[in-house]
C-alpha cells in the first residue's frame, strides 16, 4: 500500500465539502485516489476501511500494519479503524486495526441521524452507503405528502431522508429481518413515530410486482438492489438482467410525476444501459417520461472522474 497516495486522498477530502451536519463521508475511492481494491469510509469518529483481496493479495500482514492510518487519521477526530477484508472466495473477515470499534453509533448526513454497524463483517455496508448521498437528498426532496416505497430498504436511509422530507408514508422493503427493526429505531432517531410507517419482511421484487399491479398507486420508489442475490423462494437474482422488468414494474405502479431511482451496483454495467432499461421500462409500462437523467455522485466518490473507476449508476426517472 502506497501511504504517500492515502494520505494525498485523505488530505484532498480536506478541501471537500460534504453539505451541512454531515459526519460520513469518503476518505478514499479506490481507483479514483489511485488505490485500487480500497475504499476507506468515515463514519463520525470510526474509520472502516474495505479491501478486496483480488487487488491486494496476502494483505493480512499489511493490514495489522495499518499504513500509518493512525497517524494521519488521529489529528482529525478519528478514535477507531475497522477493516473489512474482502477475500477472493467471497468471504469477508474483519480486523481492528486501532482503538475501541463499537458494535453500534450514531452519524449524521445533511441533518439526519442514522444509526450504523460498522463491525458486522457478515453485513453488506454499515447501514450508510455513501455514494447515495445525494441520492437521499433527491428522495428527501420529492417525498412530501406522497406514499414512498424504499425496495432493499436496509437499515432506511432513504426511508429516513423521505420521511424528514414530508412523506405520507414510507413503505420500507427488505428481506433480512434484521433491517425492519433497524430502519423503525432510525426514524425513531429523527423524531418520526414509526407506527406511521410500515416495514416488510418480504422479496422486494415479489413486493414491487404486486405493487405494479395497483397502478398509479406510490409517489417515490427507490431501488437500490444488490448486484446479486438469493430471493426468498431459492432463485437467483441478477440485476444487470432485471433492470428492465424492475423499471417497468415501477413505473406503473408510480402516480402521475412519480420518481423512480434506480440504482445499478454492478460494476460492469455502464450507466448508458441502466438509463436504457429505464427507459425501455417505462415505455413497456405505457408512460411518458418526463425527466431521465444520471444520479449525481458526490464530490468524494472520485473514481467517478478516474479512467477506470467504477462507482456505483443510478438513475433518476420522473413519469407522468
Ligand atoms: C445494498 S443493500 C441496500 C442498501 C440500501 N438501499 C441503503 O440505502 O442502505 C442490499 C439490501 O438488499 C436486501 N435484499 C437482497 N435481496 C433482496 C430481495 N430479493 N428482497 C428484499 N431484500 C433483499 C439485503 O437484505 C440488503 O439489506
Amino acid at each position: 500500500m502506497d501511504e504517500r497516495l492515502l494520505a494525498a486522498a485523505i488530505a484532498r477530502r480536506r478541501l471537500m465539502p460534504v453539505g451541512p451536519a454531515t459526519d460520513v463521508r469518503r476518505l478514499v475511492d479506490g481507483e479514483g485516489d489511485g488505490l485500487a481494491g480500497v475504499v476507506v469510509d468515515r463514519f463520525a469518529h470510526i474509520v472502516r476501511v474495505e479491501l478486496w483481496a483480488s487487488h491486494w493479495p496476502g494483505t493480512d500482514a499489511d493490514v495489522e500494519a495499518a499504513w500509518g492510518l493512525p497517524a494521519l487519521l488521529a489529528p482529525l477526530g478519528v478514535t477507531a479503524i475497522v477493516a473489512v477484508l474482502r477475500t477472493a472466495a467471497g468471504r469477508s473477515i474483519q480486523r481492528v486495526l486501532w482503538g475501541q470499534v463499537p458494535e453500534a453509533h450514531v452519524v449524521h448526513e445533511d441533518g439526519l441521524r442514522l444509526l450504523v454497524r460498522v463491525a458486522d463483517e457478515r453485513a453488506v455496508g454499515a447501514g450508510v452507503f455513501v455514494d447515495q448521498r445525494l441520492g437521499r437528498r433527491l428522495v428527501r426532496d420529492a417525498a412530501r405528502g406522497r406514499i414512498v416505497v424504499n425496495l432493499f430498504a436496509h437499515a432506511g436511509a432513504f426511508g429516513v431522508a423521505a420521511a424528514v422530507g414530508g412523506a405520507a408514508r414510507v413503505d420500507h422493503v427488505d428481506m433480512a429481518k434484521k433491517c425492519a427493526p433497524w430502519a423503525a429505531t432510525n426514524l425513531a432517531l429523527n423524531g418520526i413515530d414509526p407506527r406511521g410507517h410500515r416495514f416488510i419482511v418480504d422479496d422486494a421484487l415479489a413486493v414491487l410486482a404486486r405493487l405494479s399491479r395497483r397502478p398509479k398507486s406510490c409517489g417515490v420508489i427507490v431501488c437500490d438492489p444488490p448486484t446479486q442475490a438469493v430471493r426468498t423462494d431459492g432463485t437467483r437474482f441478477v440485476l444487470r438482467d432485471a433492470l428492465h422488468e424492475l423499471a417497468e414494474h415501477a413505473c406503473t405502479a408510480l402516480d402521475d410525476d412519480g420518481l423512480l431511482l434506480l440504482s445499478c451496483n454492478d460494476r460492469d454495467v455502464a450507466v448508458a444501459d441502466v438509463l436504457t432499461a429505464a427507459q425501455a421500462g417505462a415505455k413497456s409500462a405505457g408512460r411518458v417520461v418526463k425527466t431521465l437523467g444520471e444520479l449525481p455522485l458526490p464530490a468524494d466518490i472520485t473514481s467517478k472522474d478516474a479512467p477506470r473507476g467504477r462507482p456505483m449508476r443510478g438513475v433518476v426517472l420522473r413519469v407522468r
